[in-house]
Protein backbone atom coordinates (compact mmCIF):
# COMPACT_ATOMS: atom_id res chain seq x y z
CA UNK A 1 0.00 0.00 0.00
CA UNK A 2 1.36 3.45 -1.00
CA UNK A 3 2.18 5.58 2.41
CA UNK A 4 0.16 8.46 1.50
CA UNK A 5 2.17 10.91 3.39
CA UNK A 6 5.11 10.40 1.22
CA UNK A 7 3.10 10.52 -2.43
CA UNK A 8 4.37 12.80 -4.81
CA UNK A 9 2.36 15.84 -6.36
CA UNK A 10 0.75 14.72 -9.58
CA UNK A 11 1.06 18.06 -10.60
CA UNK A 12 3.68 20.84 -10.71
CA UNK A 13 1.97 24.51 -8.81
CA UNK A 14 3.54 25.85 -12.27
CA UNK A 15 1.34 24.48 -14.74
CA UNK A 16 -1.64 24.49 -12.49
CA UNK A 17 -0.87 28.39 -12.29
CA UNK A 18 -1.03 28.94 -15.86
CA UNK A 19 -4.15 28.01 -16.39
CA UNK A 20 -5.64 30.66 -13.92
CA UNK A 21 -3.56 33.46 -16.76
CA UNK A 22 -6.43 35.99 -18.02
CA UNK A 23 -7.74 34.95 -21.97
CA UNK A 24 -8.55 38.79 -22.75
CA UNK A 25 -9.39 37.42 -26.77
CA UNK A 26 -12.47 36.60 -28.47
CA UNK A 27 -12.51 33.92 -30.70
CA UNK A 28 -14.89 32.62 -33.39
CA UNK A 29 -14.00 29.13 -35.57
CA UNK A 30 -14.57 26.18 -36.33
CA UNK A 31 -12.43 23.27 -34.30
CA UNK A 32 -10.30 21.21 -37.05
CA UNK A 33 -7.61 19.90 -34.53
CA UNK A 34 -9.54 16.61 -33.34
CA UNK A 35 -8.60 13.67 -31.73
CA UNK A 36 -11.12 10.85 -32.04
CA UNK A 37 -14.54 11.40 -33.45
CA UNK A 38 -17.14 13.86 -32.40
CA UNK A 39 -20.16 11.68 -32.33
CA UNK A 40 -22.80 12.64 -35.34
CA UNK A 41 -25.88 12.72 -32.54
CA UNK A 42 -24.26 14.74 -30.58
CA UNK A 43 -26.45 18.07 -31.69
CA UNK A 44 -26.47 21.30 -29.51
CA UNK A 45 -24.58 24.36 -27.91
CA UNK A 46 -22.23 23.13 -24.88
CA UNK A 47 -22.00 26.54 -22.69
CA UNK A 48 -19.77 27.37 -20.05
CA UNK A 49 -19.01 30.09 -17.94
CA UNK A 50 -16.08 30.90 -15.66
CA UNK A 51 -13.47 33.82 -14.90
CA UNK A 52 -11.87 35.29 -18.23
CA UNK A 53 -9.94 38.14 -16.49
CA UNK A 54 -7.48 37.22 -13.53
CA UNK A 55 -5.89 40.46 -13.89
CA UNK A 56 -7.10 44.04 -15.22
CA UNK A 57 -3.74 45.28 -17.56
CA UNK A 58 -1.71 43.61 -15.16
CA UNK A 59 -3.10 44.73 -11.70
CA UNK A 60 -3.81 41.23 -10.45
CA UNK A 61 -7.80 40.20 -8.93
CA UNK A 62 -7.52 38.78 -5.44
CA UNK A 63 -9.62 35.96 -6.12
CA UNK A 64 -10.50 33.73 -9.51
CA UNK A 65 -14.31 34.20 -8.12
CA UNK A 66 -13.48 38.16 -8.86
CA UNK A 67 -12.66 37.47 -12.96
CA UNK A 68 -15.04 38.77 -15.12
CA UNK A 69 -17.60 36.52 -16.59
CA UNK A 70 -16.51 35.08 -20.08
CA UNK A 71 -18.58 33.09 -21.64
CA UNK A 72 -17.76 30.38 -23.88
CA UNK A 73 -19.99 27.87 -26.66
CA UNK A 74 -19.59 24.64 -28.73
CA UNK A 75 -21.71 24.17 -30.67
CA UNK A 76 -22.36 20.51 -32.38
CA UNK A 77 -23.82 19.93 -35.60
CA UNK A 78 -23.19 16.94 -37.68
CA UNK A 79 -20.20 15.86 -36.57
CA UNK A 80 -18.49 19.14 -36.24
CA UNK A 81 -18.05 21.68 -33.75
CA UNK A 82 -17.30 25.83 -33.50
CA UNK A 83 -15.97 27.58 -30.76
CA UNK A 84 -16.87 30.93 -29.93
CA UNK A 85 -16.17 32.57 -26.52
CA UNK A 86 -17.16 36.01 -25.29
CA UNK A 87 -17.10 38.54 -22.29
CA UNK A 88 -20.17 39.28 -20.63
CA UNK A 89 -19.76 43.58 -21.29
CA UNK A 90 -21.32 44.02 -17.78
CA UNK A 91 -21.51 48.00 -16.74
CA UNK A 92 -17.48 47.07 -14.48
CA UNK A 93 -16.09 45.10 -17.37
CA UNK A 94 -16.82 47.71 -19.91
CA UNK A 95 -15.56 50.64 -17.52
CA UNK A 96 -12.44 48.81 -16.35
CA UNK A 97 -11.46 47.95 -20.15
CA UNK A 98 -11.59 51.57 -21.19
CA UNK A 99 -9.72 53.07 -17.84
CA UNK A 100 -7.38 50.32 -17.84
CA UNK A 101 -6.93 49.48 -14.15
CA UNK A 102 -9.49 48.04 -11.58
CA UNK A 103 -12.57 50.71 -10.75
CA UNK A 104 -14.73 48.33 -8.23
CA UNK A 105 -13.90 46.07 -5.17
CA UNK A 106 -14.91 42.45 -5.66
CA UNK A 107 -16.46 40.20 -3.22
CA UNK A 108 -13.69 38.04 -2.79
CA UNK A 109 -11.17 40.28 -1.91
CA UNK A 110 -9.87 42.52 -4.98
CA UNK A 111 -9.27 45.99 -3.70
CA UNK A 112 -8.96 49.23 -5.81
CA UNK A 113 -5.10 50.38 -5.70
CA UNK A 114 -4.55 52.81 -3.33
CA UNK A 115 -5.02 50.72 -0.09
CA UNK A 116 -7.49 51.29 2.56
CA UNK A 117 -8.75 54.81 1.76
CA UNK A 118 -9.20 54.10 -2.20
CA UNK A 119 -11.96 51.43 -0.64
CA UNK A 120 -13.25 52.62 2.72
CA UNK A 121 -17.03 52.81 2.39
CA UNK A 122 -16.87 51.79 -1.33
CA UNK A 123 -19.77 49.09 -1.12
CA UNK A 124 -20.64 48.95 -4.92
CA UNK A 125 -19.34 45.44 -6.05
CA UNK A 126 -19.41 44.55 -9.65
CA UNK A 127 -21.98 42.53 -11.06
CA UNK A 128 -19.26 40.20 -12.99
CA UNK A 129 -22.02 37.56 -14.40
CA UNK A 130 -18.94 34.85 -14.19
CA UNK A 131 -20.76 31.87 -12.71
CA UNK A 132 -23.08 30.09 -14.38
CA UNK A 133 -24.52 30.06 -17.77
CA UNK A 134 -28.36 28.67 -18.94
CA UNK A 135 -30.50 28.91 -21.68
CA UNK A 136 -34.35 28.71 -20.68
CA UNK A 137 -37.16 30.20 -21.95
CA UNK A 138 -35.50 31.53 -25.48
CA UNK A 139 -33.30 33.78 -23.36
CA UNK A 140 -29.79 33.01 -22.47
CA UNK A 141 -28.38 34.08 -18.91
CA UNK A 142 -25.36 34.32 -17.75
CA UNK A 143 -25.88 34.10 -13.86
CA UNK A 144 -24.13 35.52 -10.79
CA UNK A 145 -25.85 34.79 -7.45
CA UNK A 146 -24.76 38.71 -5.93
CA UNK A 147 -26.98 40.59 -8.56
CA UNK A 148 -29.64 40.12 -11.37
CA UNK A 149 -28.81 37.52 -14.36
CA UNK A 150 -27.30 39.39 -18.08
CA UNK A 151 -28.95 38.35 -21.09
CA UNK A 152 -26.86 37.15 -24.49
CA UNK A 153 -27.48 36.74 -27.58
CA UNK A 154 -27.15 33.24 -28.10
CA UNK A 155 -26.35 32.94 -31.65
CA UNK A 156 -23.50 35.72 -31.17
CA UNK A 157 -22.71 35.69 -27.35
CA UNK A 158 -23.09 39.46 -27.14
CA UNK A 159 -24.48 41.21 -24.03
CA UNK A 160 -27.67 42.33 -24.56
CA UNK A 161 -27.93 43.72 -21.19
CA UNK A 162 -29.18 43.22 -17.27
CA UNK A 163 -32.33 40.88 -17.26
CA UNK A 164 -35.57 41.59 -15.17
CA UNK A 165 -37.11 38.18 -16.31
CA UNK A 166 -40.32 39.90 -17.88
CA UNK A 167 -40.71 42.47 -14.36
CA UNK A 168 -40.40 39.17 -12.09
CA UNK A 169 -36.69 40.66 -10.42
CA UNK A 170 -36.65 44.15 -9.24
CA UNK A 171 -33.52 45.98 -9.77
CA UNK A 172 -30.77 44.86 -8.14
CA UNK A 173 -32.61 41.39 -6.82
CA UNK A 174 -30.36 38.48 -6.74
CA UNK A 175 -30.69 35.41 -8.61
CA UNK A 176 -28.76 32.47 -8.60
CA UNK A 177 -26.13 30.48 -10.35
CA UNK A 178 -27.45 27.40 -9.69
CA UNK A 179 -30.94 26.79 -11.00
CA UNK A 180 -32.02 22.75 -11.30
CA UNK A 181 -34.10 21.83 -13.79
CA UNK A 182 -37.25 19.24 -13.01
CA UNK A 183 -37.62 17.00 -15.85
CA UNK A 184 -41.11 17.17 -17.03
CA UNK A 185 -43.07 14.41 -15.94
CA UNK A 186 -46.80 12.96 -17.20
CA UNK A 187 -46.31 14.87 -20.30
CA UNK A 188 -45.43 18.32 -18.50
CA UNK A 189 -42.69 20.03 -19.99
CA UNK A 190 -39.67 20.62 -17.49
CA UNK A 191 -39.50 23.28 -14.85
CA UNK A 192 -36.82 25.67 -13.81
CA UNK A 193 -36.24 26.12 -10.07
CA UNK A 194 -33.95 29.14 -8.75
CA UNK A 195 -33.75 31.31 -5.63
CA UNK A 196 -32.92 34.70 -4.78
CA UNK A 197 -31.27 35.37 -1.27
CA UNK A 198 -31.53 38.49 1.11
CA UNK A 199 -29.05 38.22 3.76
CA UNK A 200 -27.83 40.28 6.61
CA UNK A 201 -29.23 39.95 10.44
CA UNK A 202 -31.75 37.48 9.42
CA UNK A 203 -32.32 36.57 5.36
CA UNK A 204 -34.83 35.96 3.18
CA UNK A 205 -34.87 33.32 0.63
CA UNK A 206 -37.21 33.48 -2.64
CA UNK A 207 -38.25 30.58 -4.70
CA UNK A 208 -39.11 30.76 -8.23
CA UNK A 209 -40.75 28.38 -10.49
CA UNK A 210 -40.95 28.59 -14.37
CA UNK A 211 -42.19 26.65 -17.04
CA UNK A 212 -40.17 25.61 -20.10
CA UNK A 213 -41.18 29.09 -22.01
CA UNK A 214 -39.67 31.21 -18.84
CA UNK A 215 -43.28 32.12 -17.17
CA UNK A 216 -43.58 32.11 -13.97
CA UNK A 217 -45.70 29.02 -12.31
CA UNK A 218 -44.87 30.36 -8.57
CA UNK A 219 -42.72 32.34 -6.02
CA UNK A 220 -42.43 31.92 -2.62
CA UNK A 221 -40.28 33.37 0.45
CA UNK A 222 -39.36 32.07 4.12
CA UNK A 223 -37.09 33.67 6.18
CA UNK A 224 -34.64 31.97 7.96
CA UNK A 225 -32.46 33.85 11.63
CA UNK A 226 -28.95 35.27 10.68
CA UNK A 227 -26.71 35.50 7.74
CA UNK A 228 -26.79 32.66 5.00
CA UNK A 229 -24.02 32.48 2.30
CA UNK A 230 -26.01 30.01 0.31
CA UNK A 231 -24.70 29.00 -3.32
CA UNK A 232 -26.43 26.03 -4.22
CA UNK A 233 -30.08 24.38 -3.65
CA UNK A 234 -31.20 21.13 -4.45
CA UNK A 235 -34.85 20.12 -5.40
CA UNK A 236 -37.17 17.15 -4.75
CA UNK A 237 -40.97 16.38 -5.93
CA UNK A 238 -41.52 18.15 -2.77
CA UNK A 239 -39.03 20.15 -1.30
CA UNK A 240 -36.39 22.91 -1.86
CA UNK A 241 -33.35 22.34 0.48
CA UNK A 242 -30.63 24.76 1.54
CA UNK A 243 -27.44 23.89 3.75
CA UNK A 244 -27.12 27.41 5.74
CA UNK A 245 -23.23 26.75 6.50
CA UNK A 246 -22.41 27.50 10.07
CA UNK A 247 -20.58 30.91 9.12
CA UNK A 248 -21.04 34.62 10.55
CA UNK A 249 -19.98 38.13 8.70
CA UNK A 250 -18.07 40.51 10.18
CA UNK A 251 -18.66 43.24 8.03
CA UNK A 252 -16.68 45.43 9.65
CA UNK A 253 -13.10 45.17 7.64
CA UNK A 254 -15.29 45.41 4.73
CA UNK A 255 -16.88 48.70 5.22
CA UNK A 256 -13.16 49.79 6.12
CA UNK A 257 -11.94 49.07 2.88
CA UNK A 258 -9.09 45.87 4.49
CA UNK A 259 -11.20 43.21 2.72
CA UNK A 260 -13.74 42.01 0.26
CA UNK A 261 -17.01 40.78 2.01
CA UNK A 262 -16.36 37.20 1.35
CA UNK A 263 -13.04 37.50 3.43
CA UNK A 264 -15.07 38.42 6.56
CA UNK A 265 -16.53 35.60 6.56
CA UNK A 266 -15.89 33.53 9.50
CA UNK A 267 -16.28 29.57 10.13
CA UNK A 268 -17.81 28.85 13.52
CA UNK A 269 -16.50 25.08 14.09
CA UNK A 270 -18.99 24.89 17.17
CA UNK A 271 -22.26 26.14 15.49
CA UNK A 272 -24.21 23.42 13.67
CA UNK A 273 -24.91 23.40 9.54
CA UNK A 274 -28.62 24.44 9.50
CA UNK A 275 -30.49 22.01 6.97
CA UNK A 276 -33.55 23.73 5.68
CA UNK A 277 -36.34 22.50 3.99
CA UNK A 278 -39.02 24.10 2.00
CA UNK A 279 -42.27 22.93 0.33
CA UNK A 280 -42.85 23.62 -3.02
CA UNK A 281 -46.22 23.57 -2.37
CA UNK A 282 -46.16 27.21 -1.09
CA UNK A 283 -46.72 26.26 2.19
CA UNK A 284 -45.51 27.55 5.35
CA UNK A 285 -44.50 24.99 6.62
CA UNK A 286 -40.66 25.13 6.80
CA UNK A 287 -38.26 22.74 8.73
CA UNK A 288 -34.95 23.35 9.95
CA UNK A 289 -32.73 20.80 11.55
CA UNK A 290 -29.63 20.65 12.40
CA UNK A 291 -26.43 18.59 11.70
CA UNK A 292 -22.83 18.14 11.61
CA UNK A 293 -20.70 21.46 11.11
CA UNK A 294 -19.31 21.67 7.31
CA UNK A 295 -18.98 23.91 4.45
CA UNK A 296 -21.09 23.16 1.59
CA UNK A 297 -20.77 25.12 -1.79
CA UNK A 298 -22.40 22.52 -4.14
CA UNK A 299 -24.61 19.38 -3.59
CA UNK A 300 -24.77 16.53 -5.98
CA UNK A 301 -28.73 15.51 -5.59
CA UNK A 302 -31.55 14.84 -3.44
CA UNK A 303 -34.16 12.75 -3.53
CA UNK A 304 -36.61 11.13 -1.43
CA UNK A 305 -37.43 7.62 -0.59
CA UNK A 306 -39.46 5.80 2.01
CA UNK A 307 -40.55 8.80 3.99
CA UNK A 308 -36.76 9.77 4.11
CA UNK A 309 -34.93 12.76 1.89
CA UNK A 310 -31.30 11.98 1.05
CA UNK A 311 -28.92 14.80 0.05
CA UNK A 312 -25.31 14.42 -1.38
CA UNK A 313 -23.18 17.16 -1.05
CA UNK A 314 -19.45 18.18 -1.00
CA UNK A 315 -18.69 19.34 2.34
CA UNK A 316 -14.93 21.22 3.63
CA UNK A 317 -14.51 20.34 7.24
CA UNK A 318 -14.14 24.09 7.61
CA UNK A 319 -13.83 27.54 5.58
CA UNK A 320 -10.98 29.77 7.15
CA UNK A 321 -10.54 33.94 6.26
CA UNK A 322 -7.29 32.48 5.28
CA UNK A 323 -8.65 30.57 2.67
CA UNK A 324 -9.47 33.86 0.62
CA UNK A 325 -5.96 35.39 1.87
CA UNK A 326 -2.81 36.15 -0.08
CA UNK A 327 -2.51 34.89 -3.94
CA UNK A 328 -4.70 32.81 -5.17
CA UNK A 329 -1.99 31.16 -7.19
CA UNK A 330 0.19 30.84 -4.02
CA UNK A 331 -2.29 28.74 -2.77
CA UNK A 332 -0.82 25.70 -0.21
CA UNK A 333 -3.55 23.05 -1.05
CA UNK A 334 -2.21 21.03 1.28
CA UNK A 335 -3.20 23.91 4.27
CA UNK A 336 -6.60 23.78 3.60
CA UNK A 337 -9.24 20.79 4.03
CA UNK A 338 -10.42 19.52 0.81
CA UNK A 339 -13.88 18.84 -0.55
CA UNK A 340 -15.16 15.31 0.27
CA UNK A 341 -18.70 13.90 -0.46
CA UNK A 342 -21.31 13.58 2.38
CA UNK A 343 -24.73 11.92 2.22
CA UNK A 344 -27.59 13.55 4.78
CA UNK A 345 -30.26 11.47 5.29
CA UNK A 346 -33.25 13.62 6.85
CA UNK A 347 -36.45 12.09 8.59
CA UNK A 348 -39.26 14.45 9.07
CA UNK A 349 -41.11 12.70 11.43
CA UNK A 350 -38.35 12.49 13.62
CA UNK A 351 -36.88 15.52 13.09
CA UNK A 352 -33.03 14.04 12.84
CA UNK A 353 -30.51 14.28 9.94
CA UNK A 354 -27.86 11.66 9.89
CA UNK A 355 -24.91 11.78 7.78
CA UNK A 356 -21.91 9.98 6.54
CA UNK A 357 -18.71 9.97 4.03
CA UNK A 358 -19.51 8.85 0.89
CA UNK A 359 -16.26 9.58 -0.96
CA UNK A 360 -12.72 10.70 0.78
CA UNK A 361 -11.57 11.56 -2.07
CA UNK A 362 -10.78 15.00 -3.18
CA UNK A 363 -13.69 16.27 -5.36
CA UNK A 364 -15.60 19.00 -6.77
CA UNK A 365 -18.54 20.01 -9.27
CA UNK A 366 -20.99 17.09 -9.34
CA UNK A 367 -23.03 16.51 -12.13
CA UNK A 368 -25.36 13.54 -12.96
CA UNK A 369 -28.11 12.88 -15.88
CA UNK A 370 -30.54 15.63 -15.49
CA UNK A 371 -33.40 13.03 -15.88
CA UNK A 372 -33.05 11.71 -12.32
CA UNK A 373 -32.56 15.60 -10.56
CA UNK A 374 -34.26 15.35 -7.70
CA UNK A 375 -34.81 11.56 -8.10
CA UNK A 376 -32.76 8.75 -6.39
CA UNK A 377 -29.61 8.38 -8.70
CA UNK A 378 -27.97 5.45 -9.47
CA UNK A 379 -24.74 7.30 -11.16
CA UNK A 380 -22.48 10.56 -10.14
CA UNK A 381 -20.03 12.31 -11.85
CA UNK A 382 -17.63 14.83 -10.41
CA UNK A 383 -14.00 16.39 -10.51
CA UNK A 384 -11.59 14.71 -8.39
CA UNK A 385 -8.06 15.16 -7.76
CA UNK A 386 -5.10 12.44 -8.84
CA UNK A 387 -3.99 11.67 -5.73
CA UNK A 388 -6.50 9.32 -3.34
CA UNK A 389 -6.06 11.77 -0.46
CA UNK A 390 -5.74 15.11 0.62
CA UNK A 391 -6.27 18.67 -1.34
CA UNK A 392 -4.77 19.05 -4.47
CA UNK A 393 -6.42 20.16 -7.79
CA UNK A 394 -8.96 18.68 -10.29
CA UNK A 395 -6.75 16.57 -12.44
CA UNK A 396 -9.26 13.57 -12.80
CA UNK A 397 -13.16 12.55 -13.31
CA UNK A 398 -15.09 10.25 -11.19
CA UNK A 399 -17.95 8.02 -12.27
CA UNK A 400 -19.63 6.50 -8.70
CA UNK A 401 -21.86 3.51 -9.46
CA UNK A 402 -23.78 3.94 -5.88
CA UNK A 403 -25.47 -0.04 -7.04
CA UNK A 404 -22.46 -1.47 -7.12
CA UNK A 405 -19.84 0.66 -5.50
CA UNK A 406 -17.67 0.69 -8.45
CA UNK A 407 -15.35 3.44 -9.30
CA UNK A 408 -13.86 4.39 -12.52
CA UNK A 409 -11.73 7.11 -13.71
CA UNK A 410 -10.39 9.32 -16.38
CA UNK A 411 -7.49 11.12 -15.42
CA UNK A 412 -5.18 13.71 -17.55
CA UNK A 413 -2.93 13.80 -14.95
CA UNK A 414 -0.15 14.66 -14.70
CA UNK A 415 -0.01 18.09 -16.95
CA UNK A 416 -3.65 18.32 -17.51
CA UNK A 417 -6.36 19.89 -14.89
CA UNK A 418 -10.27 19.15 -15.43
CA UNK A 419 -13.58 20.57 -13.75
CA UNK A 420 -16.85 19.99 -13.90
CA UNK A 421 -18.36 17.56 -16.16
CA UNK A 422 -21.31 17.84 -18.15
CA UNK A 423 -23.88 15.07 -18.65
CA UNK A 424 -25.72 14.84 -22.03
CA UNK A 425 -28.05 11.89 -22.56
CA UNK A 426 -27.68 10.34 -25.65
CA UNK A 427 -30.68 10.83 -27.90
CA UNK A 428 -32.62 7.27 -27.48
CA UNK A 429 -30.81 6.79 -24.23
CA UNK A 430 -31.99 3.77 -21.96
CA UNK A 431 -29.59 3.07 -19.03
CA UNK A 432 -28.92 6.45 -16.36
CA UNK A 433 -25.55 6.39 -17.94
CA UNK A 434 -26.37 6.23 -21.47
CA UNK A 435 -24.46 9.75 -22.22
CA UNK A 436 -21.85 12.01 -22.80
CA UNK A 437 -19.58 14.09 -20.27
CA UNK A 438 -18.68 17.11 -21.89
CA UNK A 439 -15.95 19.16 -20.00
CA UNK A 440 -13.59 21.48 -20.68
CA UNK A 441 -9.77 21.16 -19.44
CA UNK A 442 -6.60 22.55 -19.55
CA UNK A 443 -3.44 21.34 -20.99
CA UNK A 444 -0.57 22.82 -19.62
CA UNK A 445 1.69 20.78 -22.03
CA UNK A 446 0.23 23.08 -25.20
CA UNK A 447 -0.88 25.79 -22.95
CA UNK A 448 -4.11 25.23 -24.46
CA UNK A 449 -7.89 24.21 -23.36
CA UNK A 450 -9.47 20.73 -25.29
CA UNK A 451 -13.07 20.14 -25.16
CA UNK A 452 -13.38 16.30 -24.02
CA UNK A 453 -16.31 13.93 -25.04
CA UNK A 454 -16.39 11.02 -22.79
CA UNK A 455 -18.44 8.28 -23.04
CA UNK A 456 -20.23 8.24 -19.48
CA UNK A 457 -20.75 4.31 -19.73
CA UNK A 458 -17.34 3.71 -19.36
CA UNK A 459 -14.59 6.38 -18.44
CA UNK A 460 -11.77 3.84 -19.12
CA UNK A 461 -11.65 3.73 -22.46
CA UNK A 462 -10.32 6.49 -24.69
CA UNK A 463 -11.86 10.06 -24.62
CA UNK A 464 -15.22 9.68 -27.49
CA UNK A 465 -12.97 12.50 -28.83
CA UNK A 466 -10.81 15.67 -27.82
CA UNK A 467 -11.31 18.93 -29.52
CA UNK A 468 -7.43 21.08 -29.19
CA UNK A 469 -8.66 24.89 -29.28
CA UNK A 470 -6.55 27.36 -30.61
CA UNK A 471 -6.25 28.93 -27.14
CA UNK A 472 -6.57 28.35 -23.33
CA UNK A 473 -9.37 29.13 -21.56
CA UNK A 474 -8.94 29.80 -17.95
CA UNK A 475 -10.38 27.31 -15.17
CA UNK A 476 -13.77 27.66 -15.50
CA UNK A 477 -17.04 27.45 -13.58
CA UNK A 478 -20.84 26.24 -14.17
CA UNK A 479 -21.78 24.85 -17.76
CA UNK A 480 -25.12 23.99 -19.48
CA UNK A 481 -26.36 22.47 -22.62
CA UNK A 482 -29.37 23.20 -24.85
CA UNK A 483 -30.42 20.89 -28.08
CA UNK A 484 -30.34 24.51 -29.73
CA UNK A 485 -27.27 24.79 -32.39
CA UNK A 486 -25.92 28.30 -31.84
CA UNK A 487 -22.46 27.64 -34.29
CA UNK A 488 -21.64 29.66 -37.55
CO1 LIG B 1 -21.25 26.81 -8.03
Amino acid sequence: MTNLQTQKPKYTLQDWQRGYESQPNEYDYWIDNIEGEIPKDLNGTFFRNGPGLLDINGQSIAHPFDGDGMVCSISFKNGRAFFRNRFVKTEGYVAEKAAGKILYRGVFGTQRPGGWLANIFDLKSKNIANTGILYWGDKLLALWEGAQPHRLNPQNLETIGIEDLDGILRSGQTFSAHPRIEKGKDGKGDILVNFSVKTGLSSIITIFEFNSQGKLLKRYSHSIPGFAFLHDMVITPNYCIFFQNPVSLNPLPFLLGFKGAGQCLKFLPNKSTQVILIPRDGSKEMKVLPTQPCFVFHHANAWEENGEIYVDSICYESFSQGDLAGDFREVNFDAIPEGQLWRFKINLSENNVEHKLVESRCCEFPTLNPNNVGKANRYLFMGVAEQLSGNAPLQAILKIDWLTGKRQVFSVAPRGFTGEPLFVPFPNGVNEDDGWLLMLMYDAAENRSDVVILDARDLEKEPVARLHLKNHIPYGLHGSFTSHYFGE
